[in-house]
């Protein structure tokens, strides 16, 4: 059972003002290739999805002199830390199931380990499908979060996605002996 979909989260206005920032755009095509890596790595594509939807919510811009400043990004970054808290907090007041929500925020935590301290972690099948979505969609110099599209198709695109993850959700039919 889907307790709040893509839909939902993409109009609520916490999602629009957050992950438009980091790019609908990238956020989007991220869902749709964790869409495919759910299948392959036999993970929830409901939790998938949204885990790769949500992945970016907590970025901030390190500006300085009104320029994109990477240093600064590399050196202070923690939108993953961030977004998880975000993530979880949005769905929760959307409904979702607690462990739903756990799970995804966990997910968008580990999708990045450009914050972590050198070390080795082990993750689920969920946080590396989230991941490798993400790093699909990835472009040089961090241009994936300036590519832009419009609400309308936003819209569109995130309907279909809902209809495949509630597709993939449904068992078959009950076959019949021949
Ligand atoms: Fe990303």
């Amino acid at each position: 059972m889907r307790y709040v979909t893509l839909l939902d989260l993409y109009t609520h206005r916490i999602t629009q003002k957050y992950v438009n920032r980091s790019g609908m755009a990238h956020a989007i095509s991220t869902a749709y290739h964790a869409f495919r890596l759910a299948k392959q790595y036999d993970v929830n594509p409901d939790l998938a999805t949204k885990a790769a939807f949500l992945h970016d919510i907590g970025h901030y811009m390190w500006y300085r002199d009104g320029k994109w400043d990477y240093e600064l990004y590399k050196r202070n970054d923690i939108h993953a830390i961030k977004g998880a808290e975000r993530a979880h907090k949005l769905l929760i007041r959307l409904g979702e199931h607690p462990q739903h929500a756990k799970e995804i925020a966990l997910a968008v935590l580990l999708h990045t380990d450009s914050y972590l301290p050198d070390g080795q972690l082990q993750l689920t099948s969920l946080q590396k499908v989230v991941a490798l979505a993400d790093e699909k969609d990835e472009e040089p110099k961090g241009n994936h979060h300036y590519r832009t599209i419009s609400d309308k198709r936003a819209q569109r695109m995130l309907e279909q996605l809902d209809r495949l993850v509630d597709e993939a959700l449904t068992p078959l039919p009950f076959e019949k002996n021949s």
